[in-house]
């Protein structure tokens, strides 16, 4: 593939030279393209060794007066790394003022951003609506590292690994947007269900998996509202968090948001019973055994079967056994287009927590698929794919 490295001004701009080389090792054609701010921190030289290509800079130092013009027709993916505070806010903006930025305006093709700065530079409003414009725009982001940063302070700023942008690129450059115009319902995540004020009953669930399917759905440009139990997991971007905590507060959140939602994704893990009656205060430790008596919670996905008009609805089954027949039972039960059934518990090591997963798609019409162990980002894309299908014989079925 032929890629553009645009190399911002900033300290982290000799990590660049690792992910030219590594490209370059990948087998693609890398053209780099240095801010002046970035020849302060390397030398062009570096990079003409690395690519064996002349470094592009001064816009007004080339030979021909529209050479951005040309080298953005020529060139299939753009990535800028490290994007700086004033790189990025110059891309929100549209300022084009060197080769780079220019040239940003004069691509058509993907672009993925590898921010680095200081962390206070990075959680600055400004830096963050900028960001949240790039990222509406659909360019990729690698989401910049945590740890000790270069001016002594700690916290997120630090560039992405050299691997983890080069997988970024592989990613965005077979990014469909095959989702613009959908707006995605997915829940993910456990459910707590309070007993008294300080201990409730919940679930393994981590919410990898549905946040998965958020990330790959934005990915493909749709809109997505995540209704997420509590989970330790940033939301990724341009996705509409929406935080609950109990079956009740999810079921609500659910129906509030489904007026707008044309596919509906069921990956949380939510709790099948609660205690309908907490009490006020911290229940006291006995020596006497204690009972609960519990109540079942509102079944969501039963109710979305019930109710089911034109959305396309998607469940899924976690299962100790008997995977597919339990899956399918499910499917029928529940009045699904599709269940995505994943053996948890017991031997596995999949389902729960972990960030592979290996499921099996069980259609109304049509025979289960099986998707081999991948991580849940890949079978995130792999279930959009069979949405998509699903939804285009559903529009073929009732002719419209
Ligand atoms: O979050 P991770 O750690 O990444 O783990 C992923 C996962 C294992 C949680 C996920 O892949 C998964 O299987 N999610 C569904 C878990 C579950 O609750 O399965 P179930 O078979 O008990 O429920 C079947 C379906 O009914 C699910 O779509 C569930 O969201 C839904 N349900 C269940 C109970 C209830 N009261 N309301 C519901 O809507």
């Amino acid at each position: 593939m032929k890629v553009l490295l645009g190399v911002g001004g900033g300290i982290a701009a000799y990590k660049s030279a690792e992910l030219a080389r590594l490209l370059m090792q990948q087998g693609h054609e890398v053209q780099v393209v240095m801010t002046r701010a970035a020849e302060e921190f390397v030398g062009p030289l570096t990079f003409a060794a690395l690519t064996g290509r002349k470094v592009l800079t001064n816009l007004f130092a080339i030979e021909s007066a529209i050479e951005h013009i040309a080298v953005a027709q020529e060139h299939e993916l753009l990535v800028i790394a490290p994007a700086t505070a004033d790189l990025m806010a110059k891309l929100a903006h549209g300022l084009a003022d060197d080769f780079l930025t220019t040239l940003y305006l004069a691509f058509t093709g993907p672009v993925v951003l590898a921010p680095a700065m200081n962390v206070n530079m990075w959680q600055h409003a400004a830096t963050q609506a900028n960001l949240a414009t790039l990222v509406k725009r659909g360019h990729g982001i690698v989401e910049p590292g945590s740890g000790y940063l270069a001016c002594g302070m700690t916290g997120p700023g630090r560039l992405a690994d050299p691997e983890t942008i080069a997988a970024a690129i592989e990613r965005a450059a077979h990014q469909r947007r095959d989702l613009e115009g959908e707006a995605v319902l997915i829940t993910a995540g456990p459910t707590q269900e309070p007993l008294d004020p300080v201990r409730y009953i919940s679930n393994r669930s981590s919410g990898k998996m549905g946040y998965a399917l958020a990330e790959a759905a934005a990915a493909r440009g749709a809109q997505v509202i995540l209704i997420s139990g509590p989970v330790h997991l940033p939301p990724p971007r341009g996705v509409e968090l929406v935080a609950v905590r109990t079956a009740a507060e999810m079921r609500e959140q659910v129906m509030q948001h489904l007026p707008a939602a044309g596919i509906v994704i069921k990956a949380a893990a939510v709790a099948d019973f609660h205690l309908s009656k907490v009490p006020d205060q911290k229940v006291k430790k006995t020596a006497a055994r204690v009972s609960l008596e519990l109540d079942p919670t509102p079944d969501i996905l039963a109710e979305l079967g019930r109710k089911k008009g034109d959305f396309l609805l998607v469940g899924f089954a976690a299962e100790t056994q008997n995977l597919q027949q339990e899956a399918r039972r499910k499917l029928e039960s529940k009045n699904c287009d599709m269940v995505v059934g994943n053996l948890v518990g017991g031997s596995s090591d999949l389902g729960f927590e972990s960030d592979e997963n290996e499921v099996v798609l069980i259609l109304r019409a049509g025979k289960d698929i099986s998707l081999p162990r991948a991580s849940k980002r890949a079978i995130a894309d792999r279930i959009f794919d069979e949405v998509l299908k699903l939804r285009l014989a559903l529009h073929a079925a009732n002719g419209s």
